[in-house]
């Protein structure tokens, strides 16, 4: 069918089935990949466009309906020549795109708003969003953006005063263009694409039926025997998860078939036309399962389901509690938790030559590399891996997806191969927070002084290691608290279910087990009658003191000073909540009770005991192109602006004249993963040393000292050195390429938990205010108020935006988010945070500098979630006297707990 309609205020003259999705035919057929497609099925408004100037899903709109319409979409609100539109200006000032995925959608949402009111009410705004999901950013600068429609970007810093300012994102006019390529984006014209057939079943065994005619249909159908080493996994030895399953699955969604055609051919083939013959085993649930004598193994040579455990021990707390004025004791458990990127995983491969090419949307492309080559029998030389774009990670995209199908398929076809998951596939297919169960016990003298603690906290890990290990090994050096301890006990373990792996999630499992450390100082605060947040500040680790790994803190331990930033918040609100409560008495204030709670947190930033390098280079061509070559993907955090700000700070030139060479292995050096909140400080610190090589050179060949200043204009650098002006033609001086890498200093623990695991640490505390509904056990939380020592902020409105958008992930931990494998995999069961969900924010940055980062900088991107859930329950204690145990505290929990504390109604 032939549908004419207006695309941008142009004529266009569409052809095909009538049925076809607006998303699809804008994307496939049109070339207009700006419209994002996060579900396909109109939960997640990624695919928000104009339909007549009314905002609409895209994925839900047939082609058959738009003929004669006018359709207006992100590549339309500029002038068509890469100038922003004021909205997309504001965007950009106000730091309203991270990852850039929902930005899109997002702005034709507002786009239709602003059309019609120029300016809306906050509440307008909100109700205009509210169709458009955002996993990023904590929807406040957005709505901020749309408030305050700007056309005025920050000024852009001069020389050497980069750091510390808000600087514009380095590459966010792609993202508000709707130019930025993401996962799907990308994909070669005659790519072949991948369809994977998926177990249905927890646990089975299975066996394949006559391949053949399928394969006559298509260009291939992949199993296990077709995957040269088929095994990966993200630790050296430990390859334990199949590319394709061999015979038996682990949970349900595992890969087991891949079908290899032209598009429409394998999305055409139905599952029950793969000749699977399934014998279903009854499956290992959860951890009382997985610890059972009699439970079947999930991995036939991982004796009692057991991945790992280990400890930490100082002191004896086991005498030290006889000895305590108060003691605390609970257990906790939290759901598995599904990451819920706006972008599905997506990529594609090329064979070149002897090399694999691989464009992914991925946090690590040096791990990908390596894990690539040894399911390829590859050398690593021989995997190239280009990252796309990157629609959201917080962890989830640290481990491998598509990457080793495509790259199989590809090598094997000599054609490019596709590989983008469905919004269900990636919430049954990819990785989860670890289901946590924590029993913790804490004692404190007459005073308030902790004393002991023990904690033992275990978790579900799934069907394959993942990064189980890294949550045993890092939770236990946590558990107590971001507080001075003597005598402590911790201890982590991992077992194995049949589930989907569990991975990393921002924090580690720290979040998790902040969720028990908190609420025992909450309930030792009331047994002895001392405020809440004066308990936390009295037992606050600072610098001097010992923690229990036996690391002695030299610097920047300021969550002392975060709570001493939160105090007048903390006594505003406590007064505003009385109030609240007493007010009017019952009549007036019906069934809402408020509350409000305080949260603390520590980090360890970077990884746990290990080595954790980083290598950076900034280069300077004979024709004066600055370009600063960084591994460091920016999965939307903001390492890209980061690492040049902080790179220009330190040769000496302007931040807006660096290019940016990102992530592509082949174009540069290994900057490690990102996660772990490590970019910052790890690869910040390698980024300076780089900077500053360059900036020797330049002050060798110059003849110059080191208070020299430097200006680039074309390929003349110029070198004012006091009276002195040099200038060095570029053209003739070749090349130059400064060089920085970073490990930051750890130590191995010992048997028992001794050491130094990490070389800093972040510190933070907030603030939750809510309103809980105790007829309903709903919970609103009215406000945040978030203190956190950043140890230097070096582009504030980047380390608030990674503050409150994991104020918004820990609101979903805390309140709404439980993943049920084989019933939650879509974004209508599964709910996120709303940007109706997500209250104000306050952030508050504590700089109490880290000598060993850069500029004194530490990380962000975990910390900003860590306390959050906290806070919040904490609250929710306090406005109804019910201590959560389990989470997420649905309403029906919660109101199952108040009815049976006697709390309510
Ligand atoms: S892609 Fe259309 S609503 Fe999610
Ligand atoms: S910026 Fe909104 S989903 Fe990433």
């Amino acid at each position: 069918m032939k549908v004419d309609f207006t695309l941008n205020g142009k004529p266009v003259a569409w052809d095909g089935p009538p049925i076809t999705r607006l998303a699809a035919a804008l994307r496939a057929d049109l070339g207009q990949t700006g419209t994002k497609v996060g579900c396909d099925a109109g939960d997640c408004g990624a695919c928000t466009v104009l339909l007549d100037s009314r905002q609409v899903c895209a994925c839900l709109v047939a082609m058959g309906q738009v003929a004669g319409r006018t359709v207006e979409t992100v590549e339309g609100l500029g002038d068509g020549n890469g100038t922003l539109a004021v909205l997309q200006t504001s965007f950009l000032a106000h730091g309203a795109a991270q990852c850039g995925i929902c930005t899109p959608g997002m702005l034709m949402a507002a786009r239709e708003l602003l059309g019609k009111t120029a300016r809306p009410t906050r509440g307008e705004v909100e109700d205009a969003l509210g169709g458009v999901l955002c996993r990023c950013t904590g929807y406040g600068k957005i709505v901020d953006a749309v408030m305050e429609a700007t056309a005025s970007l920050p000024a852009a810093p001069p020389a050497g005063a980069a750091v510390g300012t808000r600087l514009a994102r380095v590459d966010g006019v792609a993202k508000l263009l709707g130019r930025e390529k993401f996962g799907a984006d990308g994909i070669p014209g005659d790519a072949l694409w991948i369809r994977v057939v998926r177990s249905p079943y927890a646990r089975a065994r299975f066996t394949l039926g006559d391949l053949e005619p399928l394969r006559r249909r298509l260009a291939a159908v992949l199993t296990a025997a077709d995957v040269p080493s088929n095994g990966y996994g993200i630790y050296p030895d430990i390859k334990d998860q199949p590319v394709l399953a061999d015979g038996q699955v682990r949970y349900p969604g595992e890969a087991v078939v891949a079908l290899v055609g032209e598009r429409d051919a394998v999305l055409a083939i139905r599952d029950e036309e793969v000749p699977i013959t399934w014998a279903p085993e009854p499956p290992v649930t959860g951890l009382d399962a997985a610890m059972a004598a009699d439970a079947p193994l999930v991995q036939a040579d991982r004796p009692r389901n057991l991945l790992l455990e280990g400890g930490v021990r100082r002191g004896n707390a086991g005498e030290a509690f006889a000895t305590c004025a108060a003691v605390a004791e609970g257990v906790f458990e939290t759901a598995f938790v599904e990451h819920a990127y706006i972008e599905p995983e997506a990529g594609w491969a090329e064979r070149v030559g002897d090399r694999i090419e691989v464009h992914v949307s991925t946090q690590t492309p040096y791990m990908d590399r390596d894990e690539v080559a040894i399911v390829m029998r590859l050398r690593p030389e021989a995997v190239r891996i280009v990252p796309t774009a990157c629609g959201g990670g917080f962890g989830g995209k640290l481990d491998l997806s598509v990457q080793p199908l495509v790259a199989v398929a590809a090598w094997k076809l000599l054609r490019p191969v596709a590989l983008v998951y469905t919004r269900p596939e990636s919430m049954a297919a990819s990785t989860k927070r670890h289901p946590a169960r924590i029993t913790a016990k804490f004692g404190c003298d007459a005073e308030g002084a902790l004393v002991a603690c023990e904690v033992t906290a275990s978790f579900d890990t799934g069907a394959y290691a993942s990064w189980g290990p890294t949550v045993a090994n890092r939770v236990p050096v946590h558990a107590m608290g971001p507080y001075r301890v003597a005598n402590v006990r911790t201890w982590g373990d991992a077992w194995f279910t049949n589930a989907p792996p569990s991975g990393a999630f921002r924090g580690f499992g720290v979040p998790q087990a902040a969720i028990a450390h908190e609420a025992m100082m909450d309930e030792l605060a009331d047994k002895l009658g001392i405020d809440r947040l004066e308990f936390r500040h009295r037992n606050a680790l600072r610098v001097g003191d010992t923690t229990a790994t036996g690391q002695t803190l030299s610097h920047s331990a300021g969550l002392a000073q975060c709570l001493d930033a939160l105090r007048p918040h903390w006594r505003k609100a406590q007064d505003e909540v009385a109030a609240f409560n007493a007010a009017g008495g019952a009549k007036r204030r019906g069934p809402k009770r408020r509350g409000v709670g305080v949260g603390c947190m520590w980090y360890g930033i970077g990884n746990t005991s290990m080595s954790n390098p980083s290598h950076m280079r900034v280069g300077l061509s004979p024709a004066g192109t600055l370009t600063l070559y960084s591994g460091a993907v920016d999965i939307g955090q903001g390492s890209n602006t980061i690492m040049t700000q902080i790179a220009a700070d330190a040769l000496g030139l302007p931040a807006a004249q660096f290019e940016l060479v990102s992530g592509d292995t082949d174009l540069t050096a290994d900057a490690g993963k990102t996660s772990a909140s490590r970019q910052t400080f790890v690869s910040g610190m390698a980024a300076e040393r780089a900077g500053r090589d360059l900036r020797q050179q330049i002050l060798r060949l110059a003849n110059a000292g080191p208070d020299a200043a430097l200006s680039l204009a074309g390929a003349r650098l110029t070198v004012r050195d006091g009276g002195e002006v040099r200038v060095i033609e570029l053209s003739t001086a070749g090349p130059l390429m400064g060089e920085g890498t970073f490990d930051p200093p750890t130590t191995p623990l010992d048997a028992d938990g001794q050491g130094i695991p990490y070389a800093t640490y972040a510190f933070a505390a907030q603030i939750a205010v809510v309103e809980v509904d105790i007829e309903l056990g709903t919970v609103k939380v009215l406000r945040m108020v978030a203190a956190h020592d950043v140890g230097k902020a070096i582009n504030p409105t980047l380390v608030e935006g990674q503050i409150e958008g994991g104020i918004a992930q820990g609101l979903g931990l805390a309140l709404m988010e439980e993943y049920l494998p084989g019933r939650t995999e879509n974004l209508h069961d599964y709910l996120i945070p709303t940007v109706g969900d997500v209250p104000e924010i306050e952030c508050i940055l504590i700089e109490d500098r880290e000598p060993l980062g850069p500029s004194g900088a530490k990380g962000v991107g975990e910390p900003g979630l860590v306390p959050t859930a906290p806070a919040i329950l904490g609250a929710v204690h306090h406005a109804t006297g019910v201590r959560a145990r389990r989470v997420p505290l649905l309403p029906h929990r919660l109101r199952e707990a108040i009815v049976a504390a006697g709390k309510g109604p």
